[in-house]
C-alpha cells in the first residue's frame, strides 16, 4: 500500500517539476552526522581494515618525466586531416555495469524505494549526453533465478552460502521488481538497460529475464547477453576440458532455439555476444567461427570485456597469480599509451563489426580485475586513465564502453552508497571513473547526429600529453587536452595553441582538476564536485567556472599538471550547458502543489530515521543559471529534503 502509494507520489512529484513547486518533508531533529575527510598516510592505509572503497591508500604520483615533453605546442584544426576519424559516436559513450549482486544497494531496495543519489548521478549524465546506458549483470547473472516474493518485499537475495568462483559471487534470486525499478528509473532519468542470461547451464535456459525484462522494460530494454566471459567458462570450472568457441557458438544457437520455442519471448533480434574477457580467447576465435553471419537477424551488439590488470592475488590468495604491487602499477595508467594498448588488440574487430553492420561495446571494464587497486583505481589518475581509455575506445569504433560497478569491496567504484548501517548519516561516494564519465559526456555531447573524435597525436605523440578533437557535421567543436604529469611547482603546466579558423575569436574552457594524480576524492569538474568519501548526494557541489579564453589567430589554452582541459570551440555551448545545471532551493514555504510521501523520501538513502513532521518546498524560482542561489540548509536539516531538492533540480 504504502509502496503504491509513494510511487505515485513520485510521479505526481515529477509532473509537479515543471513548475518546481513541490511540498516536501524534512526531517525537524535529525543531525546531520560530519564526516571527516578521510585524512591519510602510509601508517593509516598500512593499518586500514575497512571495506575496499573507502581505503586511504595513497601513492606516489610518478616522477616527473625526464626530458620534460614541449610546454607549448600547436593544434591546427583547419589542416582539412579528418582522415581516421571514427564513426558518430553519443554522450551515451561511457555507461556503467552494476553487478546484478548489488543492485539493491545502487538502485534502491525495490521499485518503490529508489535511491535518489543514484538518479541525481544518472540525471548527470542525461542532461550531457542525452541518455545514460546501463547494464545489470556480470557473474551473479549467470545462475539468477526469477523467483515470485522475496521476503520483507526485497527484490534480490544472494545466497551467500553458496558462493563458487574467483569473484566469490553467490547465486541471486530476484523478483519482477528488479525489472519495475529499472523501468521506473527509465522513466525519471532515461536510463536505457541491457541484461544478461543465465548461461550457466544451457539445458535448462533461465528465460525469465528476457521474457519479463521485454515485457517490463520495453524499448528501454537495449539487449541481452548471451553469456558473460565464456573463454572463462571453463578455467572456472563451468564448463568442462576443452571448451572451445565452437561449443559457445553451438550453445548459442541453443540458446536461440529455446528462445523461439518460448511463447513468452516476442523479441528475438536483441542478444549479445560473444563478451570474450580477451582471456583465454580472442575475440577473432568467435568471428572466425562464423558467429556474426549465421546469428546475424539475433545479434544486435557484439561485445568484448577486459581490463587492463588484476589484483585477484590480493584479494583470493596467491593461487590467482602473483601479488602486484599499487605502486608499481601506477605509472602503467598514466601515459597515453595505457589506454592505446587496452584497444590495439581489438582494432581489428571494430573494423569487423563495421563490415557487419553491427556496434562493438566494451561490455565491462575498469583499472583492474578482482576490485582494483587500493590508491590507483580510486585516485584521479584513474579519472585521467578513464577519459583517455573511453577517448580512445571511441576513436578506435567501439560504439560504447560500460565501468564496471561492484560492492563497497572494491576500489574501482564510479560510485558507492555508504555501508548499509551507516546510510543514516553518510552519503554516497563517487569516484574518479564517474568523473570521467560525466567529462566524457560533455565531451561527445548529446547533438541530435552524434559527434566524431580522432586522436590528434599531439605534441609530437608525447605520452604524458595527449589531446583528441570533437567534430559535429565535419566542424571542430570541442578540443580535449590532458596532462598526465604531477608537478606542483607549475613547470609542467603546458600551453596548447589551438587555431581552429580565423571566426574563433574565444573560446571556453572547463577543467577537471586536482593536486596530484594519486588525490583521493574533491576532484573538481568545472570548479564543482561530488566531495570525499560518503559526502555525496548525487549532485555537483559549488559554483561551476567557465574560462572565457580570448584568442589572437590562435587559443592559448593552459593545462595543470595535473589535469584536463575541455575547450568549447564554438559560441554559446557552454551556456547551454550551464543552463542545465542549477541549484535549487528547498526552504522556502510557498506555492505546494504535490505532497510527497515518506516513503518517497525514503528512497533517498535510508533518510528516513528522522522523517517526521514538518514541510520544506521547492522554492518557484529555483531554476536560477547563474549558480547564485545556493542551498540553504541548516545543518540539522540536511536529509532527505535535500536530495530531493537536488534531484528536482537536476531534472529540470
Ligand atoms: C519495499 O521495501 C520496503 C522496505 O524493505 C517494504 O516495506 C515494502 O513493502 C517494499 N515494497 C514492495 C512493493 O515490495
Ligand atoms: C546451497 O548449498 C546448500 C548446501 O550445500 C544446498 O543444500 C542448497 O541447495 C544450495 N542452494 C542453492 C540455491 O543451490
Ligand atoms: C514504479 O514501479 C511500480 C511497480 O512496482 C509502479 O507501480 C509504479 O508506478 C512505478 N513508479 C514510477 C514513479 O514509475
Ligand atoms: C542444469 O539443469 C538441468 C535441468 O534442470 C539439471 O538437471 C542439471 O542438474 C543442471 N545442471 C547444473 C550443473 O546445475
Ligand atoms: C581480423 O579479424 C578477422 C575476422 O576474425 C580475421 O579473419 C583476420 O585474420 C583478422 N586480422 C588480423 C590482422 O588479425
Ligand atoms: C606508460 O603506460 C604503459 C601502458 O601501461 C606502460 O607500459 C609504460 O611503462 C608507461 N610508461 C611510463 C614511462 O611509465
Ligand atoms: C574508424 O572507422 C572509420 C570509418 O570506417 C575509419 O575511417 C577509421 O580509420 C576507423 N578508426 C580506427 C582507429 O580504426
Ligand atoms: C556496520 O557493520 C559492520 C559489519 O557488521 C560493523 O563492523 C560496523 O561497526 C557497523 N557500523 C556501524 C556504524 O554500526
Ligand atoms: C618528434 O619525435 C621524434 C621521435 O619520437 C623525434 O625524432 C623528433 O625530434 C621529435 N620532433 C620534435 C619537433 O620534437
Ligand atoms: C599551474 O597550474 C596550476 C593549476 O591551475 C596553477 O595553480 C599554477 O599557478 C600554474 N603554474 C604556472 C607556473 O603556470
Amino acid at each position: 500500500m504504502r509502496g503504491t502509494m509513494s510511487s505515485m507520489c513520485l510521479v505526481l512529484f515529477f509532473f509537479g517539476m515543471a513548475s518546481a513547486q513541490i511540498t516536501v518533508y524534512y526531517q525537524r531533529t535529525f543531525q546531520h552526522t560530519q564526516v571527516t575527510s578521510t585524512v591519510s598516510t602510509t601508517a593509516a592505509s598500512a593499518s586500514y581494515t575497512g571495506a575496499a572503497a573507502y581505503d586511504p591508500t595513497i601513492l606516489e604520483a610518478p616522477a616527473i618525466p625526464d626530458p620534460l615533453p614541449a610546454m607549448q605546442f600547436d593544434l591546427d584544426l583547419l589542416n582539412g586531416d579528418t582522415s581516421g576519424i571514427s564513426i558518430p559516436q553519443t554522450g551515451a559513450f561511457v555507461g556503467f555495469s552494476i553487478e546484478m549482486s548489488v543492485t539493491n544497494q545502487l538502485l534502491g531496495k525495490n521499485s518503490s524505494y529508489i535511491q535518489v543519489p543514484f538518479l541525481n548521478l544518472m540525471a548527470n549524465l542525461k542532461k550531457r549526453g542525452g541518455r545514460v546506458n546501463v547494464r545489470v549483470g556480470g557473474n551473479t547473472q549467470e545462475t539468477a533465478v526469477l523467483v515470485d516474493s522475496l521476503d520483507g518485499g526485497r527484490m534480490i537475495h544472494k545466497d551467500v552460502e553458496n558462493v563458487s568462483n574467483p569473484t566469490e559471487t553467490p547465486p541471486l534470486d530476484y523478483t519482477t521488481d528488479l525489472f519495475y525499478i529499472m523501468r521506473n528509473i527509465s522513466d525519471l532519468v532515461n536510463v536505457y538497460w541491457y541484461l544478461g542470461i543465465p548461461f550457466y547451464n544451457t539445458s535448462n535456459f533461465q528465460l525469465a529475464i528476457a521474457d519479463q525484462g521485454q515485457t517490463i522494460l520495453g524499448d528501454y530494454l537495449l539487449g541481452l547477453q548471451a553469456g558473460n566471459e565464456p573463454d572463462l567458462y571453463q578455467r572456472h570450472g563451468h564448463r568442462s576440458e576443452g571448451y572451445a568457441p565452437s561449443d559457445y557458438v553451438s550453445e548459442v544457437g541453443e540458446l536461440i532455439y529455446a528462445m523461439s520455442n518460448d511463447a513468452n519471448i516476442k523479441t528475438l533480434n536483441n542478444l549479445i555476444g560473444p563478451s570474450v574477457a580477451t582471456g583465454d580467447w580472442t575475440p577473432e576465435m568467435v568471428w572466425d567461427t562464423g558467429f556474426v553471419d549465421t546469428y546475424s537477424d539475433n545479434l544486435a551488439y557484439l561485445s568484448v570485456e577486459h581490463y587492463p590488470s588484476d589484483n585477484c592475488a590480493a584479494q583470493y590468495g596467491a593461487e590467482y597469480g602473483d601479488p602486484r604491487d599499487p605502486q608499481a602499477m601506477f605509472p602503467r595508467y598514466l601515459n597515453h599509451t595505457a589506454g592505446q594498448a587496452l584497444v590495439k588488440p581489438y582494432l581489428n574487430s571494430t573494423s569487423y563489426a563495421q563490415s557487419k553492420g553491427k556496434p562493438l561495446v566494451m561490455f565491462e571494464t575498469n583499472t583492474a580485475s578482482c576490485g582494483g587497486f587500493p590508491g590507483v583505481s580510486d585516485s584521479f589518475g584513474a579519472a585521467l586513465w578513464g577519459l583517455d581509455y573511453a577517448m580512445q575506445l571511441a576513436y578506435s569504433n567501439f560504439s560504447g564502453a560500460l565501468m564496471h560497478v561492484g560492492g563497497q569491496g572494491v576500489y574501482y567504484n564510479p560510485f558507492t552508497p555508504p555501508p548499509t548501517n551507516q546510510s543514516t548519516f553518510r552519503q554516497w561516494t563517487i569516484g574518479p571513473i564517474y568523473y570521467s564519465a560525466l567529462v566524457m559526456a560533455e565531451a561527445l555531447g548529446s547533438s541530435e547526429s552524434g559527434s566524431q573524435i580522432t586522436d590528434l597525436n599531439a605534441n609530437n605523440g608525447s605520452i604524458y600529453t595527449p589531446a583528441y578533437a570533437i567534430y559535429e557535421s565535419g566542424n571542430p567543436v570541442r578540443v580535449a587536452l590532458f596532462n598526465y604529469i604531477t608537478d606542483p611547482s607549475g613547470a609542467s603546466n603546458y600551453t596548447a595553441s589551438i587555431y581552429a579558423g580565423d571566426g574563433v575569436q574565444q573560446v571556453q574552457v572547463k577543467y577537471l582538476s586536482a593536486d596530484s594524480v594519486s588525490q583521493k576524492g574533491s576532484f573538481k569538474w568545472a570548479g564543482q564536485t561530488f566531495g570525499d568519501h560518503f559526502a555525496s548526494d548525487g549532485r555537483l557541489m559549488g559554483d561551476e567556472e567557465v574560462h572565457t579564453i580570448l584568442c589572437d589567430g590562435s587559443c592559448q589554452v593552459n593545462v595543470p599538471a595535473p589535469g584536463f582541459a575541455l575547450v568549447f570551440l564554438g559560441g554559446d555551448e557552454v551556456v547551454d550547458v550551464e543552463t542545465q545545471t542549477f541549484p535549487t532551493t528547498v526552504q522556502t514555504r510557498t506555492a505546494n502543489t504535490a505532497t510527497v510521501a515518506g516513503g518517497v523520501l525514503e528512497t533517498s538513502n535510508g533518510h528516513h530515521l528522522a522523517m517526521m513532521g514538518g514541510y520544506g518546498s521547492t522554492s518557484k524560482g529555483s531554476a536560477k543559471k547563474n549558480g547564485a542561489e545556493r542551498w540553504k540548509v541548516e545543518p540539522g536539516r540536511l536529509g532527505v529534503v535535500v536530495l530531493l531538492g537536488i534531484f528536482m533540480g537536476t531534472m529540470l
